[in-house]
């Protein structure tokens, strides 16, 4: 059994490995487009990826950066959050940090399969992205079929200054390799917005499949005129097989 202070060990050894190895050995070069080159080339220094592990202040900062992050520029909403909305979204953000990863939750049940996994300086601890991973309760649209328990991915923001330097990959992957290494799955589903064209582009490239599509879901918008709109929206499911290979991240 790996400790959790090794895995994290893992995890932060991957993120060094992706930055200051300019021809990682996973990366065929054919598959290694130029512009994916530059991003990791122009990544911001001191870069690296670490779990959570129920830290408080690091998920309230985090939850913090999320609202930025997700909320303003969402489509169809305002691109600039009023004082009011960052307030009203920001603590709602932070209480559903703390219900999902929160230290509470790690203490009382030690297995628990539910972590957020987070990108940030580590000179400086200034957070640029974030994803969360748990095992969960995938469910079908409109109850047409049974529920079932799988890790889902979700909650996944790049800082808008460090966005196309290949971030997000690097912490997709991260939630695979916990999901896979850690927990023992071989599979990861995901929900996201049809009309989110960067991250559906993002999961294909990473091989996600869409499973199912929503089209009865509803969304939050942040409006221009300062309030908080719910709207219709279509949801994809997306899913991942992980495939077996036990450092699938490096060398499959
Ligand atoms: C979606 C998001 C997380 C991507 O983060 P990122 O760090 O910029 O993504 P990466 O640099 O890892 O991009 C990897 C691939 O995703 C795709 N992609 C990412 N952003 C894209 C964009 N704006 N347009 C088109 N494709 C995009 C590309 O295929 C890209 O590979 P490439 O750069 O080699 O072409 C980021 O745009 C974000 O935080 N958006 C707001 C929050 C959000 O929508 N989260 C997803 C909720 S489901
Ligand atoms: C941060 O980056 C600088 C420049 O690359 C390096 O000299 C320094 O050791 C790094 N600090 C940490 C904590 O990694």
């Amino acid at each position: 059994m790996k400790s959790f202070a090794s895995f994290s060990f893992f995890l932060l050894f991957t993120a060094i490995a992706s930055v200051q190895s300019f021809t990682p050995p996973t990366l065929s070069s054919s598959s290694l487009p130029i512009f994916g080159l530059g991003a990791i080339l122009f990544r911001p220094k001191n870069l690296s990826i670490v779990l959570n592990e129920g830290d408080d202040q690091q998920l309230v900062e985090t939850a913090k950066f999320f609202t930025a992050a997700f909320w303003a520029g969402k489509a169809g909403g305002a691109a600039k959050l009023s004082p009011t909305q960052v307030r009203s979204l920001s603590n709602s953000q932070i209480a559903e940090f703390r219900k999902r990863y929160g230290g509470r939750l790690l203490k009382n049940k030690r297995d628990a399969k539910s972590e957020i996994i987070i990108c940030k300086n580590s000179e400086n601890n200034q957070v640029y992205g974030c994803a969360g991973i748990e095992v969960s309760k995938i469910s079908t649209p409109n109850g047409k079929s049974v529920d079932f328990s799988a890790p889902l991915m979700s909650n996944l923001a790049v800082g808008k200054q460090v966005r196309r330097k290949g971030i997000a990959e690097d912490l997709v992957k991260a939630t695979e390799d916990l999901a896979r290494l850690k927990w023992g799955y071989n599979e990861v589903y995901l929900y996201v917005e049809k009309q989110n064209t960067p991250a559906l582009k993002l999961y294909k490239k990473l091989g996600y499949k869409v499973q199912w599509e929503d089209d009865t879901a509803t969304t939050l918008i942040p409006t221009a005129k300062g309030n908080i709109v719910t709207q219709p929206t279509v949801i994809l499911c997306m899913k991942k097989n992980l495939g077996a290979g036990f450092f699938g991240r490096f060398f499959d």
